[in-house]
């Protein structure tokens, strides 16, 4: 099979450098892929695979089940930030549960940088955050102060980073340092905005329920609300509708109002994986994370413009959303005008479904059923291969199926075009016993295509039945080159209760950021609770952070 890949693909993972011409590598032909190859290692870094590419160049660990975050000899990590850390002068603070991360170099100032962090959910772990107890969960008896402590800790972070002594650090006065949460004012955009499927409404307020993301190529962070409903219910919000979109937000301008874009659809948003076509346009590959939920990827209508800077952030506004039918591998298209199912679609009183294309979006998942596709298991992150531009997509389980343990998916499309409406498939990597990891979720790449993946065994069954053999959760090195794809090597094993989130390489791939989320979600006694991560003293509650790792030395 013939595949492409422009450097815009190389970079997406990475940072945000030039979109440039796209051309062709037969990865088939081992001689043009490893010359291929070649190109990418000559940066030499220190965690990607310059020298002993395809396999790891690190000594696996083992399952674990410490309570601290394990890493192969050689490497070490250092807190970036961790809950209730303070990331400006005014005093705003880090929010709980970090999740995906994205970094941002200042193009002039080697030595400074954002980081853009999502903050998830509290659940289990609310008491440290409002006092609430979870445990008891009706009545919902939150009083208004619980309720906005509640929402202060969701949304997103935008904190300021600055090299010493060889690594990152947070600088804890940035003037860059800025809280997005459940209760910032959004101006919602693209064909949803106004409507009467909205009740009207331009604008939307807070964010939550922020699960992974994306970057994009004029220098903005994508955030994907994804279990959006339970958040919704527990601060008593009145219009459901404001959530379960995706996000953009502008870490370079601390005065920017943050976007919802409508035109991705509205669902549980777990990523967004940008890639652009050989035409120009922009193509964002999505999944729904429920059980039984689909695939989707957007088309935009205008092509990316490099000089056009941030406005290109309006190519998120109009295009085509698909969805994927797995069955007959083609991709739906979810517009009322070209797509007769949906025009045709009743309700149970034999009224039109969808009136406009603001109806289709706001109930997406009701629209993509209706067009036939297909129920998954649990699409989690979806990445873009940076060397051959397939897709890589987790499913991560889905038990009503039978399915435990989760596989990775390698989408191809059509002659290697993003916008195509035909793809091929394989699975990957699956999991269980054998290949050492379950659940996959958050997935990266390095520059020479060599995947790494975080698991999200469920708290409620780790360490318990099926699930004992693999310890903690951790995050595991998969090469996607010919004749090593499907070997694991486990990276890194996660404190007790937590799963990783997250990772993101520096441009130059010395460095990884990578969040614990969660630690000690499996407490019950709230006055011992079962992980006292990060700072490992007995006592000490656990916290949610984002590290960053790197090679010692
Ligand atoms: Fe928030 Fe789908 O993991
Ligand atoms: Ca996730
Ligand atoms: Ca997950």
């Amino acid at each position: 099979m013939k595949v492409s890949r422009s450097d815009f693909l190389k970079y997406m993972g990475k940072g945000m450098l030039a979109l440039t011409a796209v051309r062709s590598v037969d990865l088939l032909s081992e001689t043009k892929s490893s010359r291929s190859h070649k190109k990418h290692f000559a940066s030499d870094s220190s965690l990607g695979h310059s020298k002993k590419i395809p396999g790891a160049t690190f000594k696996p660990v083992r399952p674990s089940t410490v309570d601290d975050l394990i890493l192969p000899e050689g490497f070490r990590y250092d807190v970036i930030a961790a809950y209730g850390d303070k990331i400006n002068a005014k005093g705003d603070t880090f929010g709980f549960a970090a999740d995906f991360n994205c970094f941002f170099p200042f193009p002039n100032d080697p030595n400074s940088a954002l980081l853009w962090t999502n903050h998830e959910y509290l659940n289990e772990l609310e008491y440290y955050v409002t006092g609430y107890d979870y445990q008891v969960k009706a009545p919902n008896t939150r009083t208004p102060e619980q309720i906005e402590k509640y929402l202060y800790a969701l949304g997103g972070s935008i904190i300021g980073l600055r090299k010493s002594n060889g690594t990152w650090v947070l600088d804890p006065n940035s003037k860059y340092g800025r809280r997005i949460t459940g209760r910032t004012e959004f101006q919602l955009k693209g064909p949803a905005s106004g409507s009467e499927a909205m009740g009207g409404k331009t604008k939307a307020y807070g964010t939550f329920a922020n699960c992974s993301g994306g970057g994009t190529l004029w220098s903005t962070a994508l955030s994907c609300e994804e279990n959006f409903d339970m958040v919704v219910n527990d601060c008593k919000l009145e219009d459901i509708r404001e959530y379960g979109w995706i996000i953009e937000i502008d870490p370079f301008d601390p005065n920017s109002t943050p976007i919802k874009h409508t035109a991705l659809g509205r669902f549980a948003h777990e990523n967004a994986a940008l890639a652009v076509s050989p035409s120009g346009k922009l193509v964002v590959y999505m999944g729904d994370d429920s059980k039984d939920q689909c695939v989707y990827k957007f088309v935009s209508a205008e092509k990316y413009d490099p000089k056009k800077g941030k406005a290109n952030s309006e190519l998120l506004d109009k295009g085509t959303l698909y969805v994927g039918n797995f069955e007959k591998c083609i991709w739906v298209p979810l517009d009322l005008e070209k797509n007769n199912d949906l025009k045709n679609a009743k309700d149970k009183e034999g009224k039109p479904m969808f009136s406009n294309q603001a109806d289709v979006l706001v109930r997406c998942r009701e629209a993509a059923k209706v067009v036939g596709g297909t129920p998954m298991d649990r699409p989690e992150d979806l990445e873009v291969h940076p060397l051959d531009g397939s897709i890589f997509v987790s499913f991560t389980n889905n038990d009503s199926h039978g399915n435990f343990y989760g596989q990775i998916v390698r989408i191809f499309e059509k002659d290697s075009n993003p916008e195509a409406e035909n793809f091929d498939f394989e699975v990957f990597a699956a999991g269980g016993g054998k290949s050492g990891f379950s659940s996959p979720d958050n997935l990266a790449f390095d520059s020479a295509g060599g995947l790494w993946m975080v698991t999200d065994m469920t708290t409620k069954l780790l360490g318990k039945s099926i699930f004992k053999k693999f310890g903690n959760n951790g995050m595991f090195f998969l090469p996607t080159s010919r004749g090593d794809e499907g070997k694991v090597f486990q990276f890194a094993s996660a404190p007790i209760g937590s799963e990783l989130t997250g990772p993101w390489f520096t441009p130059d791939e010395e460095f990884l950021f990578l969040s614990v989320q969660h630690p000690g979600e499996d407490t019950k006694d709230y006055s011992r609770p079962t992980s006292s991560w990060p700072s490992k003293k007995k006592g000490d509650i656990p916290k949610p952070a984002v590290v960053v790792i790197r090679r010692e030395n």
